[in-house]
């Protein structure tokens, strides 16, 4: 079982944002950048108005990474194949909430299948409907954008959510981890690590960069600063 809460917070580019056509470069790019984890962006074109990549495309970069693949599952029914994901190379597989009526199931079985199970939650729905699922997830990831593009803007009280559910965690001692996703970059970064955060999901703010290994290492300064505070 990987740790639920990393010593230090965790940065995952998310794949989404690289160019499709050069996956093997963008990659190398984030294995020697020193990047934590590799977030991977699966929309099915009903869950969110857009498509993106499946299990064949997981499968390809699972043969020529080693960094752990992060699948954020944005489609409807995801009991349906969160399993091929996990088959297909993904360390972390995460459901929305809004998309599945029997989670204990869905997250039970990804944990079976030896990967990270997660809980996601569009901006509007409330960290309270996780009550009732505490102990069955190994993290939960709030969206800070409505859910279906990259270089979407960050929605600010979300910042509110991430420090709501980080007093829900320490209240019950449910230590899971907590990833946020969505707008972000180094004038939210840190803000989101004081409010809980404890991994980052970022794409446009490392690979629209002109230095993407530089925006690794200046999003993971900020971030790893803010955690000692
Ligand atoms: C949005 C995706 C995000 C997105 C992040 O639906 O879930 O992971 O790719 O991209 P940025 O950081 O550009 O908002
Ligand atoms: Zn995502």
């Amino acid at each position: 079982m990987v740790a639920l809460r990393p010593d230090i917070p965790l940065l995952a580019p998310s794949i989404l944002s690289a160019d499709f056509a050069k996956l093997s470069d963008a990659l190398a790019m984030l294995e020697a950048s020193g990047a934590e984890v590799v977030h991977v962006d699966v929309m099915d074109g009903r869950f969110v108005p857009n498509i993106t990549m499946g299990m064949p495309v997981v499968a390809a970069m699972r043969k020529i990474t080693n960094l752990p693949l992060d699948c954020h599952l944005m489609i409807v029914e995801p009991s349906r194949y969160a399993l091929e994901f996990v088959e297909a190379g993904a360390s972390w597989v995460s459901v929305h909430q809004e998309a599945d009526p029997h989670l204990h199931r869905t997250l039970d079985s990804i944990r079976k299948a030896g990967a990270k199970a997660g809980v996601a939650l569009n901006p509007g729905t409330p960290v309270e409907t996780l009550i009732d699922l505490f102990g069955c997830f190994d993290f939960v990831l709030l969206m800070s954008v409505n859910p279906g593009f990259g270089g979407q803007s960050f929605i600010p009280r979300i910042l509110d959510k991430a420090r709501r559910l980080d007093a829900l965690r320490t209240e019950r001692k449910s230590p899971f981890l907590l990833q946020v996703d969505g707008g972000v970059s180094l004038k939210n970064a840190a803000d989101l690590v004081r409010a809980g955060a404890d991994c980052l999901v970022a794409g446009n703010a490392v690979f629209k960069a002109p230095d993407p290994v530089a925006a690794v290492h200046g999003l993971q300064a900020a971030i790893r600063t803010a955690r000692t505070k």
